[in-house]
């Protein structure tokens, strides 16, 4: 199975009408949003569309942060831009990220779900949604109203996410969830910039689950690693696909994830600014068990 992980693409758009923001606060923060829009660079989307179509996936995940501040027209831009990849909703799995639930309204009304609600089993968090009889994508959401980039993710949630793996157990599980819960040790400082406030309390519940993908966004930069605190888990993060990252050194891109039986291989497409290249990031044959012990 073929799995493409995106992250944080941020559509933005340059009519800025600081009335549908409606709050001095979010109207700065837009301001030093909108700074940091520019840098990504939308006409990059086409490119990354017809990407990622040719390497026909069974699946795309995309993990959050599609917009900038919420607004409709980002969603909508969204929408109409990723079109190539959305005809068929069983194959794209979407979570929202912080961005994406950026004013009040935007939370209470749902626009997330509005625009991309048809991408998710359901439209309460958590869920679990199968790809195929051994391979399951849980779906978390710990955004939170408002400008504030720290997240939460609610227990009840949690409590929840626990009991669903206990009735249904998956083989091969799949994480999605926006924030990171470990980071490349260079990555830490700005984590703590924009936490999960409650990060400890999934911490100790990720000890306890089997091998998994925790695929997250939110830090734009691309990783796979084994994070030496959660044993059982291969840390996934495409980082921000139209961005160039830390003073220019990391080229953007997406994660393409092969799943074969018990093992993981990712690879790194990264968008040279001339071609796209790609680059080995993880292999491991054995990292899935060959059952769940009872089957
Ligand atoms: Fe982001
Ligand atoms: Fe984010």
């Amino acid at each position: 199975m073929r799995i493409i992980h995106v992250s944080d693409i941020h559509f933005w758009r340059y009519e800025f009408n600081p009335l549908r923001l409606l709050s001095k606060r979010l109207i700065g923060m837009a301001a030093l949003l909108w700074g940091r829009a520019r840098r990504f660079r939308l006409e990059g989307v086409p490119r990354l569309v017809e990407r990622v179509r040719r390497l026909d996936p069974d699946h795309i995940l995309i993990t959050g942060d599609l917009t900038t501040t919420a607004l409709p027209e980002e969603f909508r831009a969204a929408r109409a831009a990723l079109a190539g990849w959305l005809d068929d909703p069983d194959r794209v799995t979407i979570v929202p990220g912080n961005h994406d639930r950026y004013t009040l309204w935007a939370h209470r009304s749902r626009r997330f779900e509005r625009y991309f609600g048809a991408f998710a089993p359901r439209s309460v968090f958590p869920w679990l949604r199968w790809l195929d009889p051994t391979t399951a994508i849980l779906g978390l959401d710990p955004t939170r109203a408002g400008v504030s980039a720290r997240g939460k993710l609610p227990r009840s949630q949690l409590i929840e996410a626990i009991q669903m793996l206990a009735v249904e157990p998956v083989r091969r599980l799949v994480i999605a969830c926006h924030y990171p819960v470990a980071v490349p040790h260079r990555f830490e400082h700005e984590l703590a910039r924009k936490p999960l406030i409650n990060a400890g309390e999934l911490a100790r519940w990720l000890r306890t689950v089997g091998p998994h993908l925790y695929c997250c966004g939110h830090i734009h930069a691309a990783w796979a690693f084994r994070p030496r605190e959660f044993p059982n888990q291969l840390a996934l993060n495409p980082g921000a696909p139209l961005l160039w990252g830390h003073a220019g050194h990391d080229p953007p891109g997406f994660l393409e994830v092969l799943l074969e039986e018990t093992a993981v291989t990712v690879r790194h497409h990264a968008w040279t600014g001339e071609s796209w290249e790609v680059r080995p990031l993880h292999h491991d044959q054995a990292f899935f068990p060959m059952s769940l012990g009872h089957d």
